[in-house]
């Protein structure tokens, strides 16, 4: 096992009707932004939860935060929070809002020329000082709820980027199964899917004697396979929405990766496809991962075999023909979703191979993956297998 340092305060609110425990949650004494997405929380009952259970508190509203949210928007936001001299923020949403407040809670505190530049500039840059935040999580899928991680998106130049700080990770989080029971089919296997990866992220690497992480993360990657397509299925089984929230917060929140080899190539180049081409974040994964099972199968030899035995149980068969079935088995798991894992079921071609990696090597990129050798001519040869 490698050395590792894990830190992680966020205190998880879990179950139903825990909306209502907000007023201990939120400090009193502060004005709080109540930030929102592009509206489902009114349709689902939400908002009323969360304004019933901080009467009496000083709210100032922003809503309209964008999947994928846009850099554009928070900056509208920071500048508010800043001029109101807020001291709280209250992220009601999925993982874009979740991202959003984090960002925006960075850039207010932010004494630089531009905010961009913690996302441009990582290794220049440290986000040491936000506002603090919390969250009622609406959707499972990202993560966000229980780390420092944020993704924005720059429209004007068409980039998605990322940035990590302890600053930002949310004081405590409410995850309330029953969020799921809106959830159009589309998200639910959205976020089955980037839960999924996240964990192939950090275990489909190469072994490092930590079984302690590999069993996690391989009981984390089983319960979505059970569990998910109960709750596609019927939103309204509760149990199953349980199992599938906590399992996708347990997917990134530090633990798994603790002490193990991460590659993470998969959503640097899955970014790129939502920068171009709008595309959802999870839609994006399911299209570059057997791209990289296949280019990277000699780095991943060894767990792809544990991973097809121990999640599909793959057996049988030559070794080859065991790492075979086991990136099928993965492709037909995010097909029976019904999401696609080609990029010509968005119209794309393969005229936009060298774009995305024109940006790869502008940046000027020394290579991916759990080893830091993916190149770029291999990301054109991921793309070209996924066409
Ligand atoms: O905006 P509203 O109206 O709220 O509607 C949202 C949005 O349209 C809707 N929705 C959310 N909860 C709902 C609901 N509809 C009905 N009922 C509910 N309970 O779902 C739509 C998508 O929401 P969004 O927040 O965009 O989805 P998700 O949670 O998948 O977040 C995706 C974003 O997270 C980033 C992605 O890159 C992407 O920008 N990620 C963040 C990570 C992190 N911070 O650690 C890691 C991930 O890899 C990911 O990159
Ligand atoms: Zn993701």
């Amino acid at each position: 096992m490698q050395n590792f340092e894990f830190y992680n305060p966020v205190n998880i609110v879990f179950g139903k009707g825990q909306i209502s425990q907000l007023n201990k949650l939120v400090p009193a004494e502060t004005k709080i932004m109540l930030a929102y997405g592009g509206g489902s929380i009114f349709k689902n009952g939400v908002y009323d939860q969360v304004k019933t259970a901080l009467k009496g508190f000083d709210i100032v509203e922003f809503g309209g935060i964008e999947p994928n949210p846009h850099y554009e928007t928070l900056m509208k936001a920071a500048e508010i929070v800043k001029k109101e001299n807020l001291g709280f923020i209250l992220a009601v949403g999925g993982g874009s809002v979740l991202d959003g407040v984090k960002f925006i809670a960075a850039a207010a505190c932010w004494e630089g020329a531009d905010p961009w530049d913690f996302l441009t500039q990582r290794s220049k840059y440290t986000v040491n000082k936000a506002i603090p935040l919390g969250s009622v999580l609406t959707l499972p899928a990202t993560g966000s709820e229980m780390n420092g991680g944020s993704v924005v998106t720059r429209i004007s130049t068409r980039e998605k980027l990322a940035f990590m700080s302890n600053a930002v990770m949310p004081k405590f989080s409410i995850l309330d199964p029953t969020v799921v029971f809106s959830l159009p089919e589309k998200q639910v296997a959205n976020g089955v899917v980037d839960a999924f990866v996240h964990v192939i992220e950090q275990y489909l690497t190469f072994p490092v004697d930590a079984p302690i992480q590999d069993r996690f993360a391989e009981s984390i990657l089983v319960t979505l396979v059970e569990e998910g397509p109960k709750v596609l299925a019927d939103r309204s089984d509760y149990e199953a929405a349980a199992n599938f929230m906590w399992a996708a917060t347990m997917a990134l929140n530090g633990l798994i990766g603790t002490g193990v080899p991460q590659d993470w190539a998969t959503h640097m180049i899955g970014h790129e496809l939502t920068a171009f081409h709008n595309i959802d974040h999870a839609r994006t994964l399911a299209i570059v991962l057997p791209g990289i099972m296949r280019v990277k199968k000699e780095n991943k030899r060894e767990k792809l075999l544990q991973f097809g035995e121990r999640v599909w149980k793959i057996t049988t068969g030559t070794t080859e023909e065991r790492i075979d079935a086991t990136i099928s088995r993965t492709v037909e798991f995010f097909e029976s979703f019904g999401i696609p894992t080609k990029l010509s079921a968005y119209g794309i071609g393969a005229d936009f191979i060298p774009v995305v990696c024109d940006r790869f090597t502008q940046r000027g990129f020394t290579g991916i993956g759990e080893r830091g050798d993916l190149t770029v001519a291999q990301i054109g040869e991921v793309l070209t297998l996924q066409l």
